[in-house]
C-alpha cells in the first residue's frame, strides 16, 4: 500500500526549478531513501510534504487524501512528523520540555485553557508528560530528561530532534540528514534506531548523504539531481547505476579520497 503519493510535483523559486516533475511514492511501513548532491531539492521536496510552502505544480497526497494547501499544523494532526536539516531545539529548555512542546500540536486543550487550569487541561497536561517519558524510553533518552538540551552530545540532541517527532505518534517520519556530523559510531546506532522505528510501524522518508547509512537501510532510494529524477530502485541498483554514480556517488568517493 502506497502511504505518500507525489504527482507531477514541482517547486519553482523566481527563475529556478528547484524540483521539476518528480512521481514518488512512498510505501506502507518501508523505508523510501532521497538522495542527491547539494542543492538538488530534496529538503524543497520534505518542505513541500509538511506545508512549508505549496508545489507550484502537481498534487501530494497522503493515503488517499490530497495535502496541497494544508497548513504545516494540519499536516502534523494527519499524521506525518519531520526533523530538521538543522538542529531546532530548544537549547535552555530540557530534553523533557523540548519533547512536551512538540506534543502541544495535538492537544486539545490549546493555550488558553491550559493557562486557566483547567481539570481537563491538567489531566491533559499528565498524558503529555506521561507520553514523552515513553518516548524517550524508546529512544534511550530517558535517563537525560532533566538535562538541558544544549548539555547533551551531538548524537544525543540529533535522537532528541527525532523524539519530539516521533513524541506526535505519527505514522510518517521525514528525516532530514539525521545523521550529518555524527560519529561513526554514533550514525551506526542511529542506524538500528530506525529500523526499530520503522519495525514499529512507522513510515520512514530520509534524506541522507550517509551512504552506509542509506544503502543498509532504506527499501527503496530516489535520486534526484537539479530536482530531476535520474533513478529509482532497490540499494543494490543504485549502487550500480551509471548515472547515479556520475551525477553523485562518483563525487562522494573522490571526495573521501
Ligand atoms: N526558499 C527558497 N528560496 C529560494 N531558493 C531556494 C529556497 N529553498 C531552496 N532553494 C534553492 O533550491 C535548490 C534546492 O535546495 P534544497 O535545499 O532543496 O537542496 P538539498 O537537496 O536539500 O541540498 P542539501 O543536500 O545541501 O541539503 C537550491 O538551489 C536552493 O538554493
Ligand atoms: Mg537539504
Amino acid at each position: 500500500m502506497i502511504d505518500l503519493a507525489l504527482k507531477n510535483v514541482s517547486k519553482r523559486f523566481g527563475g529556478l526549478l528547484a524540483v521539476d516533475k518528480l512521481d514518488v511514492e512512498v510505501p506502507k511501513g518501508k523505508i523510501l531513501s532521497l538522495i542527491g548532491p547539494n542543492g538538488a531539492g530534496k529538503t524543497t521536496v520534505f518542505n513541500m510534504i509538511t506545508g512549508v510552502y505549496p508545489p507550484s505544480e502537481g498534487t501530494i497526497s497522503y493515503q488517499g487524501k490530497k495535502l496541497n494547501n494544508l497548513r504545516s499544523n494540519r499536516i502534523i494532526r494527519h499524521g506525518i512528523a519531520r526533523t530538521f536539516q538543522n538542529i531546532r531545539l530548544f537549547k535552555s529548555m530540557t530534553v523533557l520540555e523540548n519533547v512536551q512542546v512538540g506534543m502541544h500540536c495535538r492537544t486539545k486543550s490549546g493555550a488558553f485553557r491550559a493557562l486557566l487550569n483547567t481539570p481537563f487541561a491538567i489531566r491533559e497536561e499528565k498524558e503529555i508528560i506521561e507520553k514523552s517519558m515513553e518516548t524517550l524510553e524508546f529512544l534511550g533518552l530517558a535517563d537525560h530528561h532533566n538535562e538541558y538540551a544544549s548539555n547533551l552530545a551531538y548524537g544525543d540532541q540529533r535522537r532528541l530532534e527525532i523524539a519530539r517527532a516521533v513524541a506526535t505518534r505519527p505514522e510518517m517520519l521525514l528525516l532530514d540528514e539525521p545523521a550529518a556530523g555524527m560519529n561513526p559510531s554514533e550514525t551506526a546506532e542511529l542506524m538500528d534506531l530506525i529500523l526499530k522505528l520503522r519495525d514499529t510501524g512507522l513510515t520512514i522518508f530520509l534524506v541522507e548523504h550517509d551512504m552506509r547509512l542509506v544503502m543498509g537501510i532504506s527499501e527503496m532510494v530516489v535520486v534526484l539531481d537539479h530536482g530531476h529524477k535520474i533513478a529509482q530502485g532497490e540499494p543494490k541498483e543504485i549502487q550500480q547505476n551509471e548515472k547515479v554514480i556520475e551525477a553523485y556517488l562518483g563525487t562522494k568517493v573522490k571526495a573521501k579520497a
